[in-house]
C-alpha cells in the first residue's frame, strides 16, 4: 500500500490533509515539531496513522520521517510574515533548513517518488500586476517570503541534481477548519469568525480596502493530492493554488455579517509592516497541469467554517 509523508501534519492544512488521506484508506506518516502546531488537530486519528513529534531540520529524523515513504506532502513551516519579521532566524531554520534536511533524506531513501510542498503567494510580493502569475519576478518583502521561494528554489536544485520530483503549491490565503484564531499571528478569516461571532468588532489593519484571494481549504487538499500523481510536467513547477477571484477585507466583514445576520462595523488600524495589498491569483497553470478546480466557493468556505466554529464550541 502507498505510504505517505505529511510534515506539518498537526498543523491546520497538514491535518486536513492527513484526514482526507486517512478517509481514503492510505497509510500515513506525520512528522511535526508541535512549534505552530497542535496536537489536538491529529488526536481523533492518532490511532489510525504513525506521529513522529520532531523537528524535520534534524537529518537523523528526517531520514526516519521518510523510511518506506512513496509520496511526502510537506506543510512544516512556520506560516506568518509577522512572526518571521520578529524572528527571522527561527522562521529560517525552521523552514530553510528543514526543507534541505527533508530533500536531502528523501533522495537518500531512494523510495520517495514524489514531494509536493506549501509555496506561498507572498512570493510575489507588491507587484502591482495582476492576477499574479507563475512566470512574474518574484519579489519577496518578508523573511516568510524568501524563505518560501528559497524552498521553491531547492525544489528546483533537487530535481537538476538528484532528479527528485518536488512540485511546490504557491497557496493564496487559505481557510477552513482547525485553523487557529487565537494568536496575534493568526489569519484573517479564524479571527474575525471568532470575535463577530462572539458580537465585537474586528481590526482591520489598513482602510479596508486591502483585497485576497481567499480560498477554502478543501480546493487546497484536492490540490495537493492531484500534485502527487499528475503526470510529471517535465520540471519542479511552481503552480498557483487560489480560486482566480478575491475579496477586500471590508468585504469579509460583509459577508460574515450576512452569515451570521448581524451589521457589526470593524475598527481600522495601521497597515502592518510586510503585508502585500493586493493578491489575486491565475489559476490557468493548476488548471492546465493538475486539473484542479475550484470546489468550493468562498462564500460557501465562510458559510462551511462558521458552521464548524459553532460545533466545535457546542463540544
Ligand atoms: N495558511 C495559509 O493561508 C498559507 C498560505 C500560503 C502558504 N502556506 C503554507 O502552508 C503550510 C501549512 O501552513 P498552515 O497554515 O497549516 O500552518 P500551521 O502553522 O498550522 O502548520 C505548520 C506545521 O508545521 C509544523 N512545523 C513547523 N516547523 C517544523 C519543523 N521544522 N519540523 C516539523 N514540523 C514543523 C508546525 O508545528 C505546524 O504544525 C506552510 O508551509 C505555510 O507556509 C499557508
Amino acid at each position: 500500500m502507498e505510504y505517505y509523508l505529511v510534515t506539518g501534519g498537526a498543523g491546520f492544512i497538514g491535518s486536513n490533509i492527513v484526514e482526507r488521506l486517512v478517509k481514503d484508506g492510505f497509510k500515513v506518516r506525520v512528522v511535526d515539531n508541535l512549534s505552530t502546531g497542535k496536537f489536538e488537530n491529529i488526536r481523533k486519528l492518532i490511532h489510525k496513522i504513525d506521529f513522529i513529534c520532531g523537528d524535520i531540520s534534524d537529518f537523523k529524523l528526517a531520514q526516519k520521517a521518510v523510511e518506506g515513504i512513496d509520496y511526502v506532502i510537506h506543510q512544516a513551516a512556520i506560516p506568518s510574515v509577522p512572526l518571521s519579521v520578529d524572528d527571522p532566524i527561527g522562521t529560517n531554520h525552521s523552514m530553510v533548513s528543514a526543507t534541505v534536511s527533508l530533500f536531502q533524506a528523501a533522495v537518500e531513501s531512494k523510495t520517495v517518488k514524489r514531494i509536493v510542498q506549501a509555496a506561498s503567494s507572498a512570493a510575489y510580493g507588491d507587484n502591482p500586476v495582476l492576477p499574479k502569475r507563475e512566470e512574474m519576478d518574484p519579489e519577496p518583502m518578508s523573511p516568510y517570503a524568501v524563505a518560501k521561494l528559497t524552498q521553491e528554489y531547492y525544489g528546483r536544485a533537487f530535481y537538476h541534481v538528484h532528479g527528485l520530483e518536488v512540485l511546490s503549491l504557491r497557496y493564496f490565503n487559505v481557510f477552513g477548519p482547525k485553523q487557529d484564531p487565537n494568536s496575534f499571528y493568526s489569519a484573517v478569516i479564524p479571527k474575525f469568525i471568532s470575535i463577530m461571532q462572539k458580537g465585537k468588532q474586528p481590526t482591520i489593519y489598513g482602510d479596508g480596502l486591502t483585497s485576497r484571494d481567499f480560498v477554502y481549504i478543501d480546493n487546497v487538499v484536492s490540490a495537493n493530492l492531484k500534485a502527487l500523481k499528475c503526470p510529471w510536467p517535465g520540471k519542479p513547477e511552481t503552480i498557483n493554488i487560489g480560486t482566480g477571484e478575491s475579496i477586500t477585507l471590508n468585504q469579509l466583514v460583509d459577508s460574515l455579517n450576512n452569515i451570521f445576520g448581524t451589521e457589526i462595523k470593524p475598527k481600522y488600524e495601521a497597515q502592518r509592516v510586510g503585508d502585500v495589498k493586493h493578491s489575486v491569483a491565475d489559476i490557468s497553470k493548476a488548471q492546465k497541469i493538475l486539473g484542479y478546480k475550484v470546489e468550493t466557493n468562498v462564500y460557501d468556505g465562510l458559510t462551511k467554517l462558521v458552521d464548524w466554529f459553532k460545533e466545535k464550541d457546542n463540544e
